[in-house]
C-alpha cells in the first residue's frame, strides 16, 4: 500500500528550537535556526552553509521516494514553519537577501530563505507552493500583481526565475496571485506557485473573499495537484498551516484567533473529505500554545466573547483572558467602559479588533508552555499517543509512508 501524508499545523511564527516548531527533519535545533544541526548557532553564516550541518526534512525524504510534495500557509511561505520543509538557515528572519545583509552577512554566500525556495533543490521540486510573502521574492522598486513593492536588494526577481526555470524544464507550471486563478487552475497543471499577498495573508475576517482564497480553498487546490502522483499511485507529502491563529493571539485579538481556528478546522474537514483514511495519514498539531485562558463558568449559549459576571469590586469580567499582551488594562479599569454598544452582555462579539485583557503590559502576547495536542487519522495513526517530543513526528510519518533512511512500515531497515 502507498501511503500519503498530510500534516496540518496551526500557529506558525514560532521560535524554532526546543519547545517550538515541529522539527521537520526530526532533529532538535538551536533557537531560530531552521534545517540545520545544533552545530549551527544563531547567525552563524560559516557553519550554516556546510552540507554536513544540514538536516534534511521529510519533504525531501518524500521527494526522494518519488512522491509529490507541497506547502501551504496563510502566513508568509518563507516563515519559520513552512521553511522547515525546505530551508537551511542560521536565522529564520533571513527571508530575503536584504535581511541577510542587514545582519552583516554576505547574502551571496548565505542565501536567504526565499532564494533557497526558488533556486535550490527541495523547493524547486515542490508541486505546490501557496501562501503569502511575495515581497521576499521581488526586487525593491518592482511591484507584485496587487501593487505592493518587493524588499529584495539583489535585483533578483524570484517569481520570474520560477516561471522561467519551469518553462526551461518543460513543466506544466503556473504562477498565480488571486482566488479566481486558484479556483481555475487547469487539470494538467503539475506545479503551482501562488503568492496572494506581500506579507501575511489577510485575517479571514478582513479577507476580500473574491480576491483572496481561504485556507480551505488552498487545501483543496493543493490536494488536487499532489494527489495526481508522479507515476503509479506514488502518494504525496503535503504541509498545510493555519499560520495566523498565532499572530492574532500575539495581538490579543481573540475574536480573530478563534475565527482563524474555525478556518483551520474547515481545511482539515476538506482534507478528510478529499482523501481516504485507508491510504492517507492526516496529522494535526501545533508548534506551541498561547496564554489564552477560558474561565469563569460561562452558561451554555453564553457568547464566548462576552462576560461571565462581575469581580468582587463590581467590575465586569470576561470569559477569555490572556496572561499578558497588548490588551493590558490599567488597575481598576472597568471593562464595561469598553462596551462598544452591543447587547445581551455579548459586548465584544461585534468588535473583531477588541484586544482581550492581559495581566502584564507587553506589546505582543507571548507563547505558552503547555503541551499541545496531536491528532491523527489513517495508517499508523495509533503511533501518535501519549506524550512525545515534537521532533519524533516526522519519524512516525516517514515510518507510515515508507520514506527516509530509517526503519519503515515497508520493512526497509537503515541503509
Ligand atoms: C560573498 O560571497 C561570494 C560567494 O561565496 C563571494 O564570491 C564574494 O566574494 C563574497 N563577497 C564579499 C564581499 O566577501
Ligand atoms: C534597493 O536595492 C538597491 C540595489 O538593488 C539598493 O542599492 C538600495 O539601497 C535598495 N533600497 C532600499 C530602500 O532598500
Ligand atoms: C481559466 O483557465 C483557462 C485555461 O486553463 C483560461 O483560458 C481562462 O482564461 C481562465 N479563466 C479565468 C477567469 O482566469
Ligand atoms: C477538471 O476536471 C474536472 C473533472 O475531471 C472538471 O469538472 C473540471 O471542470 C476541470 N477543470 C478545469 C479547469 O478544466
Ligand atoms: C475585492 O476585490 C475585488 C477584486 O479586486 C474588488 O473589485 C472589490 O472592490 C474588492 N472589495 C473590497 C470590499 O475591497
Ligand atoms: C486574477 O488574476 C487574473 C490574471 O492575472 C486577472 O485576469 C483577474 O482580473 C484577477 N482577478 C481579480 C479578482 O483581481
Ligand atoms: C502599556 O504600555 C504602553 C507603552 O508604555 C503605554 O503606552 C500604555 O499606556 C500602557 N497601557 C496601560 C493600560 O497602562
Amino acid at each position: 500500500m502507498i501511503v500519503s501524508i498530510i500534516l496540518l499545523t496551526l500557529f506558525g511564527w514560532a521560535i524554532v528550537g526546543h519547545g517550538a516548531l515541529i522539527e521537520l527533519g526530526g532533529v532538535k535545533a538551536n533557537t531560530a535556526t531552521i534545517g540545520v544541526t545544533a552545530a549551527v548557532e544563531l547567525n552563524d553564516c560559516e557553519e550554516m552553509i556546510k552540507k554536513e550541518n544540514h538536516v534534511i526534512s521529510i519533504a525531501k525524504w518524500s521527494q526522494d521516494a518519488g512522491k509529490r510534495t507541497g506547502i501551504v500557509t496563510t502566513s508568509r511561505i518563507t516563515d519559520a514553519s513552512p521553511s522547515g520543509t525546505y530551508a537551511h538557515t542560521a536565522n529564520r528572519r533571513w527571508q530575503d537577501d536584504t535581511s541577510v545583509k542587514e545582519a552583516g552577512q554576505n547574502s551571496t554566500k548565505c542565501r536567504d530563505i526565499a532564494y533557497q525556495l526558488i533556486k535550490e533543490k527541495i523547493g524547486k521540486d515542490f508541486n505546490v507552493i501557496l501562501g503569502g510573502g511575495s515581497g521576499m521574492f521581488l526586487p525593491n522598486g518592482t511591484r507584485d500583481d496587487l501593487g505592493s513593492e518587493g524588499s529584495r536588494s539583489d535585483d533578483i526577481h524570484l517569481i520570474n526565475e520560477w516561471v522561467n526555470d519551469k518553462k526551461a524544464e518543460n513543466k506544466n507550471a503556473q504562477y498565480i496571485w488571486n482566488r479566481t486563478e486558484l479556483l481555475n487552475v487547469s487539470n494538467n497543471t503539475d506545479y503551482i506557485l501562488g503568492l496572494f499577498s506581500e506579507g501575511y495573508m489577510p485575517f479571514n475576517l478582513d479577507r476580500n473573499v473574491s480576491l483572496t482564497p481561504s485556507l480551505e480553498e488552498m487545501t483543496e487546490a493543493a490536494i488536487k495537484i499532489v494527489s495526481k502522483g508522479n507515476g503509479e499511485e506514488d502518494g504525496y507529502f503535503l504541509f498545510i498551516e493555519g499560520g495566523r491563529i498565532d499572530q492574532a493571539h500575539h495581538l490579543a485579538l481573540a475574536h480573530k484567533a478563534l475565527d482563524e481556528t474555525v478556518e483551520f478546522s474547515k481545511a482539515i474537514q476538506k482534507a478528510v473529505e478529499l482523501t481516504n483514511e485507508e491510504d492517507t495519514l492526516i496529522v494535526v498539531t501545533s508548534d506551541h500554545a498561547h496564554t489564552l485562558s477560558m474561565s469563569g463558568y460561562p452558561d451554555r449559549y453564553n457568547d464566548i466573547f462576552g462576560t461571565v459576571g462581575d469581580d468582587v469590586d463590581g467590575n465586569m469580567i470576561l470569559t477569555l483572558n490572556y496572561a499578558n499582551g497588548p490588551g493590558y488594562k490599567a488597575p481598576g479599569h472597568n471593562l464595561r467602559d469598553d462596551d462598544t454598544g452591543n447587547h445581551h452582555n455579548c459586548i465584544f462579539s461585534g468588535d473583531k479588533d477588541y484586544q482581550f485583557p492581559g495581566i502584564y503590559n507587553l506589546t505582543a502576547e507571548t507563547h505558552g508552555a503547555d503541551d499541545v495536542g496531536i491528532f491523527a487519522k489513517g495508517p499508523w495513526s495509533h503511533l501518535f499517543s501519549g506524550v512525545m517530543e515534537q521532533n519524533v513526528i516526522p519519524h512516525i510519518m516517514a515510518y507510515a509512508s515508507c520514506v527516509g533512511s530509517g526503519l519503515t512500515a515497508c520493512c526497509k531497515g537503515p541503509e
